[in-house]
């Protein structure tokens, strides 16, 4: 029987590279995304249905959920990929933008997954893959938040793998490093205000390092076939980090102690 796979934010980047992976590979696509009516390219496939799914409006995960049973008949796998970056200072976030940040990466992870996890029961079997980061490992300055949620879903995964056992699901975490998507665009979210003078330095550092940063990162398409892997090496093996720079940074921070990596970082923005 052919496996099914439902995708949470399949508009755009790596979500998009990996609808399209797994179709090439024989694969049933749920599609999922906040807009459906734009999209054109995947709809226009056999075998992908695109449905709507917001993951901080719990009904339509239910409604996704049900439409693409309705028409696979079935899930094998939950790629939970939908998330974005609110970076910048703690202190100019507003308490809405913290709470969104946390909705969407980390809440709304866990409602999709709840949603899926009744039907992988009794299916008595299947894989709920997390989308990390090398951010859930590591830090950089201004990223509080978004590497508080990567930190969270890093653990929360680690935790449900244990429970999971129980009903023969795998959980997989995925930790790619840059990828070149929107992320840095429009799933950007900074906040920073001009007035508290004395973190603008940082500010300054933190744009320098970025620009640095932001040539020469993997194409979705790595991260789409470390995902696919995951799901089909038939191995209980619960990390996989991808692509050669994410697996540099992670080994380099496993070397280390807490005071030379982070002395490291801190030389890097020039602090
Ligand atoms: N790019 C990187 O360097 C990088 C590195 C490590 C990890 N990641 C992670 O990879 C994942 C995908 O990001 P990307 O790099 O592919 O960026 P992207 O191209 O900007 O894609 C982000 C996706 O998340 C969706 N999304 C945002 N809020 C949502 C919500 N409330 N409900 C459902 N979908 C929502 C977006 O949908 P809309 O089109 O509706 O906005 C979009 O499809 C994220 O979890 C990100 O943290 C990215």
């Amino acid at each position: 029987m052919t496996s099914t796979i439902l995708i949470t934010g399949s508009s755009s980047g790596i979500g998009r590279a990996t609808a399209r992976h797994f179709h090439r590979q024989g694969w049933n696509v749920i599609a999922t995304m906040r807009r459906p009516e734009n999209e054109t390219e995947l709809t226009a496939l056999d075998n992908v249905l695109v449905t709507r799914l917001d993951v901080q409006d719990p009904s339509s995960i239910t409604a996704a959920v049900e439409a693409g049973l309705e028409r696979f008949g079935r899930i094998d796998v939950l790629l939970n990929n939908a998330g974005y970056g609110a970076y910048g200072l703690l202190e100019a976030t507003p308490t809405d933008k913290i709470r969104r940040q946390f909705d969407v990466n980390v809440l709304g992870l866990l409602e999709t997954t709840k949603a899926v996890l009744p039907h992988l029961r009794a299916n008595g079997g299947g894989t709920v893959v997390n989308i990390s980061s090398i951010g859930g490992k590591v830090t950089f300055p201004l990223g509080t938040l978004y590497h508080g949620t990567k930190f969270a879903v890093e653990g929360l995964s680690e935790a449900l793998h244990y429970e999971l056992a129980a009903i023969g699901v795998k959980v997989k975490i995925v930790e790619p490093g840059f990828v070149n998507t929107d992320f840095g665009g429009r799933s950007f979210d900074f906040t920073n205000d001009e007035t508290l003078t004395e973190y603008q330095k940082l500010v300054g550092a933190f744009f320098a390092a970025q620009g640095q940063m932001s040539t020469g990162g993997d194409e979705p398409e790595v991260v789409a076939e470390t995902v696919y892997q995951a799901v089909t090496d038939g191995t209980d093996r619960l990390r996989y980090t991808s692509g050669p720079y994410a697996a540099g940074l992670l080994a380099a921070r496993a070397a280390s102690d807490d005071a030379t990596f982070i002395g490291g970082i801190t030389q890097q923005f020039g602090l």
